[in-house]
C-alpha cells in the first residue's frame, strides 16, 4: 500500500447483527476463506446456520473462518476442494452431508480474475476463469440441488427445499475491456442462474444471484489501495464509497432466509449505483 485512501464517506456505526433467522440450517460457501466468501460464511454462521467453509488454497485462513463461525455459536468445518473439478466437488458434498446431515443453502461464490488485453489473452487465461467462475458454479449448484431434491422440504427448517445463491458481478451486464473472460463468465452465471431457477422452482428450490460492484477485497486491490485509484473508482460509484464485504453478507443471509421465500430467479445488485451508468449524469 502506498498511501491510505480517504473515502468521501464511510458508514458511521456498525449495523446490529441480524437475528438468527437461519437457525437449524446447513450452508456451504465456496471460496469462503477470503473476501466476500469469508464475510458471507461468517454472517450465515452468525445467523444460526452451520457452515461448510470451502477453499482451495490457504488452510490457515480457512481455519480462522471456521473459528469465527464457532465463536458465533454455530458449527463449522473447512473443506479443501477445487470447485472446477467434478470429482472434488462430488466428494466435498458427500463429506458435508455426512458431517452435517444435509445442505439447505449453497452459496456458489468462488471466483477469480486472469486479466489480459483481448488479443494477447491466452486460452489458459480464458479457460481458467470459465472453469472456476462458471463451471464451478454449475458443479456446486448441481450437487446442492441433488441433495435438496433428495431431502425435499422440511417445514420446520425452511419453506423451501433449498436455496442456491450464485455470486455474480455487475459485469454480468457491464462489458469490461481487458477482462472478457471474467465478464463472459459472469454473463454465463446470469443465464445459468435463471435457467436453474426456472427448472428447479417447482421442486421448491430457490435460485438467485447477488451481483456485487466494487467491494474492498483482495481480487481488486489495485482499484482501491491508493488515493488516485480510489478517486478514479469513485467516478463509477454514485453512492460515493467502496462496498465492504459486509454489504454483501447481510443480503446473502436475508436471501437465504424464508423472509425472501418468494424471490426466485432474481439478481440483487449491490453496487452503490455502478449499474446506473453514472457517466450519463453529466453527459449524453
Ligand atoms: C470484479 C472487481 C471489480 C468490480 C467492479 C467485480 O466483479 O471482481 O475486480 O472491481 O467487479 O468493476
Amino acid at each position: 500500500m502506498t498511501d491510505t485512501p480517504t473515502p468521501s464517506y464511510i458508514p458511521a456505526t456498525p449495523l446490529p447483527p441480524l437475528p438468527r433467522m437461519l437457525a437449524g440450517q446447513k450452508a456451504i460457501v465456496t471460496g469462503a476463506n477470503s473476501g466476500i466468501g469469508e464475510a458471507v460464511a461468517v454472517a450465515l454462521g452468525e445467523a444460526g446456520a452451520d457452515v461448510a467453509v470451502n477453499y482451495v488454497a490457504g488452510d490457515d485462513a480457512a481455519q480462522a473462518v471456521v473459528a469465527r463461525i464457532e465463536a458465533a455459536g454455530s458449527r463449522a468445518k473447512a473443506y479443501k476442494a477445487d470447485v472446477s473439478d467434478e470429482a472434488q466437488v462430488e466428494a466435498m458434498f458427500a463429506s458435508v452431508v455426512a458431517d452435517f446431515g444435509t445442505v439447505d443453502i449453497c452459496v456458489a461464490n468462488a471466483g477469480l480474475q486472469r486479466d489480459s488485453a483481448f488479443t494477447t489473452m491466452t486460452l489458459a487465461q480464458w479457460q481458467k476463469v470459465i472453469d472456476v467462475n462458471l463451471t464451478g458454479q454449475f458443479l456446486c449448484a448441481r450437487a446442492a440441488a441433488k441433495e435438496f431434491v433428495r431431502r425435499g422440504v422440511v417445514p420446520e427448517v425452511s419453506r423451501a427445499a433449498g436455496k442456491i445463491i450464485c455470486m455474480s458481478s455487475v459485469h454480468q451486464v457491464i462489458p469490461w475491456a481487458g477482462h472478457v473472460n471474467y465478464a463472459s463468465s459472469k454473463g454465463g452465471v446470469d443465464m445459468l442462474m435463471q435457467s436453474m431457477a426456472q427448472e428447479l422452482a417447482p421442486q421448491r428450490i430457490r435460485v438467485n444471484s447477488i451481483a456485487p460492484g466494487a467491494i474492498r477485497t483482495p481480487i481488486n486491490t489495485a482499484a482501491w489501495d491508493t488515493q488516485e485509484a480510489y478517486d478514479k473508482l469513485m467516478t463509477l460509484v454514485p453512492y460515493g464509497r467502496i462496498g465492504e464485504p459486509g454489504d454483501i453478507a447481510q443480503t446473502a443471509v436475508w436471501l437465504a432466509s424464508d423472509h425472501a421465500d418468494y424471490i426466485v430467479g432474481t439478481t440483487v445488485f449491490i453496487d452503490g449505483g455502478m449499474t446506473l451508468y453514472p457517466g450519463f449524469a453529466t453527459n449524453g
